[in-house]
């Protein structure tokens, strides 16, 4: 059944296009985030693992928001691997080294680089008029600030 919630079915299909890429992105990052807690390595081995655990615990209510969002605007989030490495925007973390620094800077440089495309994402919902998705965005943007944060500190 459509959702009658005042927004035209050409504003709906706009914000789901915009989802699904980020959507992607979120499960790449999760991956990206769980892989460095099974492969980091050195001395701060304990303490990193438990905080990339907390990092892709995270990410994973993340995704499920930005998934369940698509679903709110009748769409249908993708859920398979294959449209997931078609649609993702952020670099791939295959071949990254297993130091705490190499993982630390490849996880902070994706988190940069969603944040960075939340804020065109949230230009183009404002802009066909869709509110909830926008509020949505800026918490979302707001949540991997955070999380872009606790990863730079450790660098620092
Ligand atoms: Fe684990």
């Amino acid at each position: 059944m459509k959702p009658n919630i005042g927004l035209t079915d050409k504003t709906r299909s706009t914000v789901i296009k915009v989802l699904q890429p980020l959507l992607a992105d979120e499960v790449a990052l999760y991956i990206a985030t769980r892989g460095a807690h099974w492969n980091v390595t050195g001395p701060n081995f304990h303490a990193l693992h438990k905080f990339f655990e907390d990092q892709y615990e995270a990410l994973d209510e993340m995704l499920d928001d930005v998934a369940e969002r698509i679903r709110a605007l009748g769409g249908e989030p993708d859920s398979s691997v294959g449209a997931y490495a078609k649609a993702k925007r952020i670099k791939d973390n295959a071949g990254d080294a297993n130091s705490a620094k190499a993982k630390i800077e490849s996880l902070l440089a994706a988190h940069e680089s969603i944040i960075q495309q939340l804020r065109k994402d949230e230009e183009i919902v404002d802009d066909v008029g869709d509110e909830g998705t926008t509020d949505f965005l800026t918490g979302l943007m707001e949540t991997h600030e955070k999380m872009a944060w606790m990863l730079r500190a450790h660098l620092e």
